[in-house]
């Protein structure tokens, strides 16, 4: 019977490393409490390896393969589609992330809307919500119901039950840490379970050339909540990200098999769902305090796209032992290191002071060409000098007080033109493309100066006042 007996083993939830015995800690990862036991059985059907779904026997000539193209459905919802990578691919998985409430089923309402609209049916499964509450979102998202069936329940196997009998183009899953499987011996919600789960819609997929959505919720870290296999298994990883108190959110790509991850698509989220945002810049400086000392508009990329955001700074003499910095919208260690630059490079003291940093609309910079602006504006405020409402500033600033280039410098004047900038501090290592771009715009009336250390530009600024 020994040859019988089921293999017992231990596997890390989080990175799918196994053991003989039960650890603490994974020794691959290093995540706590994440051994789960395991019986190695005759595999399950959720189990068997996805490869065999791409079912050739034989070693096949590269050149002898039929590619194709991709057979995409067009949302017509440019700020989705683009993330997709061009329209949703028939037969694809694709994993959206985000934090609760942040607008997931909203924009999965919206995207099933579209795809109805084109003809084809749509199975929408909740695990969270019940048949009345969907009914009441679709309403309000003008939803006609025509070719879109709801499922309100967790049971993995009716899912995939009713998705083979309705044959739709799209099967959503909302969300995958509210489905469960029979086979699988681990409660709802457990990696195991969502593992597991996502390997049977993922054959689903590919057998019955259906495109699955799968909604996941994130972590306190702001990661997909699960194991981390789930994104290896999938072919499209988005985050839907933003702040909730503003109505700025931004989908992103993070793994696209089928395209770019360098593109992002931009909401806004308003009583009737998730609307596109054609012109970001104009958006995010509505209502600029421009000619406020503190106050200076920067030129950050999102994807492959340029746009301005407004970058506001406070600072106030502080009466605390250790002086207060707050930043939103702005990497914190970033502001930091601005700081001690500025205080140590460009003889500006900044250690009796509380500072400030917010970036306007609920934008985030995430790139460090915005560096130069944030620095302009902290010091704009402290000497109480505002910035020209026209001027803004790009670098990266290093540590020793240079200002270093950016990359997308033709994207991003174009957008600064576009946006009626007239003033130009600008990296010296740019100098070459930028004078490249003014020469092809003779037409936009401005000031270039082109800066090497941050002190110079701060020369810039106090000459300003005078
Ligand atoms: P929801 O899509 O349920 O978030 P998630 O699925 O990510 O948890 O929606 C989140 C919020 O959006 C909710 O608090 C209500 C709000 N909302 C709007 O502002 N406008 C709308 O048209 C809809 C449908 C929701
Ligand atoms: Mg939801």
């Amino acid at each position: 019977m020994a040859g019988n007996k089921d293999k017992v083993k231990f596997v890390c939830s989080n990175c799918g490393a196994e053991s003989p015995r039960w650890l603490g800690r994974c020794p691959v990862c290093g995540e706590w409490n994440t051994m789960e036991e395991r019986t190695e059985k005759a595999a399950s059907p959720a189990v068997r390896p996805l490869a065999a779904l791409h079912a050739s026997k034989n070693p096949m000539k590269l050149s002898a393969i039929q590619t194709g193209k991709h057979d995409r459905l067009p949302l017509a919802m440019p700020e989705v589609d683009r993330p997709l990578g061009g329209g949703l691919v028939r037969g694809s998985v694709i994993l959206l992330g985000g934090e609760p409430g942040i607008g997931k089923s909203t924009l999965v309402f919206q995207i099933c809307r579209a795809v109805s609209g084109l003809g084809e049916r749509v199975l929408y499964c909740s695990g969270e919500e019940s048949e009345i509450q969907i009914k009441m979102r679709a309403d309000r998202l003008h939803m006609d119901g025509e070719r879109c069936f709801v499922v309100s329940g967790a049971d993995m196997n009716d899912v995939i039950t009713e998705a083979k009998r309705l044959k739709p183009a799209l099967l959503v899953i909302d969300s995958i840490q509210t489905m469960y499987l029979g086979e699988t011996a681990s409660p709802m919600g457990s990696p195991n379970q969502i593992r597991d789960c996502t390997a049977l819609l993922v054959r689903l997929a590919k057998e019955e050339n259906v495109a699955v959505l799968i909604i996941g919720h994130v972590t306190k870290e702001g990661n997909l909540a699960g194991p981390r296999m789930l994104e290896h298994m999938v072919d499209v990883v988005l985050y839907l990200e933003g702040d909730r108190s503003y109505q700025f959110r931004i989908l992103r790509t993070v793994k696209n098999r089928f395209g770019s991850t360098a593109e992002s698509g931009l909401f806004m989220m308003g009583g009737e769902g998730l609307k596109g945002i054609e012109d970001p810049s104009s958006y995010l400086l509505r209502g600029r305090g421009a000619g406020t000392a503190g106050s200076i508009a920067a030129a950050c990329m999102e994807g492959q796209r340029a746009l301005l955001a407004e970058i506001q700074a406070l600072s106030v003499h502080s009466v605390l032992a250790v002086p207060r910095r707050i930043a939103v919208g702005f990497d914190y260690n970033r502001l930091i290191v601005l700081l001690a630059v500025l205080e140590k490079r460009a003889r500006v003291p900044f250690s009796q002071e509380d500072v400030y940093v917010n970036v306007a609309g609920g934008f985030k910079v995430r790139e460090t060409a915005a560096d130069l602006a944030a620095a302009l504006a902290v010091v704009s405020v402290k000497w109480d000098v505002p910035v020209p409402a026209g001027l803004t500033a790009l670098g990266e600033i290093g540590l020793t007080g240079e200002v270093l280039p950016v990359s997308h410098i033709g994207l991003r004047l174009r957008e600064c033109v576009r946006m009626h900038m007239t003033s130009f501090l600008l990296p010296e290592g740019n100098r070459k493309d930028a004078d490249a771009f003014f020469a092809a715009h003779p037409d936009a009336g401005r000031q270039v100066a082109y800066i090497g250390k941050v002190g110079e530009a701060l020369a810039l600024l106090k000459a300003a006042k005078a």
